[in-house]
Parts: C-alpha cells; structure tokens; sequence
C-alpha cells in the first residue's frame, strides 16, 4: 500500500487527476472502476474540466460502477446511474454503451446480478476508484461480507443508510438493500485508488491500513492487494500511526 496525505482537498484532488490525465492519456481504451457518493465528485469535476481543455478523451474507455440501490428507479434522484450521467458521463465524449452499471429494479434484480457478474467476469478492471465508508466498506460490501464475495444483494448497515440520509428527505427513503460488486471484483482489478476524507473517516482508515485483515473492516483487505495508493487528506490520516503520515 501506498499512503500519501495532503494538507488540503485541493492538493489531494490535483494529484489524482493528474495521475488520471496520465493513465487514460497513456491508455485510452482503458476499463476503469468508478465509484459514487461525495468523495469522488472533484475528481469527476477535474476530468470535465479536462475534457473541456482538450486535455483528455473518454472516446474509448468503458467503465464499471460498483453498486446500485435497490428499488428506486434509473430516473430517482439518488440513483447512482442518474448520479454517474449527472456528475460525469453526461459532460464528456463517453459511449454511454461502454458505461455499465447493475440495475437496481425489483423485479429483475436476480437478471441484473448474473448479467453483472458475467461482464465482470469478461473485462478486466485496470483502475478502480474506491471511497471507503464510515464503516469501513468498499462498494456497498458492509462489514461481515465474505472477502470472497462477488456480485450480489445485500442489506445495508444502519450506519451506512444513516450516513447517506442526508441525501434523501429522511432516513426512512433511503433504500434498506443495494446490488454490489463484491470484494473479490473489486481485488481483481489491476490497480486500486483509495480516496479518504474528514475526521469521520479516521477510524475506518486507520483500520483499512493498519487494522487486522478482517471481514469486520472490509477494506482491511486492500492491504493485500498488490498495486493500491490510497490518497488522504490529515483529518482522514489523524489516527494512523506517525510512520505511516
Ligand atoms: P462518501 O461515501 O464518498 O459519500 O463518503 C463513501 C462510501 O460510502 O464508500
């Protein structure tokens, strides 16, 4: 693992969409991992911002979501895939075809797993984006979930539904399930960024990197991972011991 910590957001952005500049200059048709949820969205303003300046292409890339709610629809305003074209796709010269993300409807939601998984199985990630929840998650994989997981439905933790209320009108709106990558898609990918900001992440990083590899944290796992650089800012890194900083 590789761990840099930044004095400021701003610092820490530029630094990843440099690198993201890099990658998607060097690879055009890359895959790419994508995430949703408010850490990544400066990286996604940045990539517009660069699209805009001719700086880079999105032509031939395809990309991977990591999860979806259950039960709300494309259109609803906190679905992911109205989050993804909002927030990115709809800005840059993506094929919206090369944009996969597994749908969350009811009533096909057993379809949309195995379809999911079988185009998982079929491309290989180069870069995965990762936030990391209060709880330690990575996608919607809540602690407990076997490291062995692949897609699948899973019920979400109180404190995951409890830290995205606040995008939703009350806590009672926000889906009780989401379709997920599972942690085995997500370690099968080449290489990992992990972004971790604010005080209320410090307890879920400290265990990501330093923590016991255990089902209870599951981004303890990544510390297993071959290629992962996980970005901070100081509240996120306030709990990692002085060597790691
Ligand atoms: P956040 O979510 O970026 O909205 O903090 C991260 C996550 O839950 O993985």
């Amino acid at each position: 693992m590789t761990i840099k910590v930044f004095k400021t957001k701003e610092e820490l952005y530029s630094e990843v969409y440099e690198y993201y500049l890099k990658r998607l200059n060097k690879q055009p048709n890359i895959t790419l991992g994508l995430a949703t949820g408010s850490t990544p969205i400066p990286l996604y303003e940045k990539l517009i911002n660069g699209y805009n300046e001719k700086k880079v292409s999105f032509k031939e890339v395809t990309t991977f979501n990591l999860d979806e709610y259950v039960g709300i629809d494309s259109g609803h305003e906190q679905s992911y895939i109205r989050f993804m074209k909002e927030k990115l796709f709809g800005h840059v010269d993506i094929n919206i075809n090369n944009c996969f993300i597994p749908s969350g409807e009811n009533e096909k939601l057993e379809e949309s797993r195995i379809r999911y998984q079988e185009l998982l199985n079929n491309h290989t990630i180069d870069l995965q984006l990762l936030g990391i929840g209060s709880n330690g998650h990575i996608g919607f994989n809540e602690p407990g979930t076997p490291f062995d997981s692949k897609v699948h439905i899973i019920e979400l933790d109180e404190k995951t539904r409890i830290d995205n209320s606040r995008l939703f009108n009350s806590l009672d709106e926000v889906p009780t399930h989401a379709i997920t990558m599972g942690i085995k898609d997500i370690m099968n990918a080449k290489e990992i960024i992990v972004i971790a900001t604010g005080e209320n992440k410090a307890d879920a990083v400290f265990g990501m990197i330093e923590g016991p590899i255990d089902t209870d944290l599951p981004a303890s796992i990544l510390q297993k991972h071959p290629n992962v650089v996980i970005y901070l800012d100081e509240d996120a890194a306030s709990k990692l011991s002085k060597e790691r900083k």
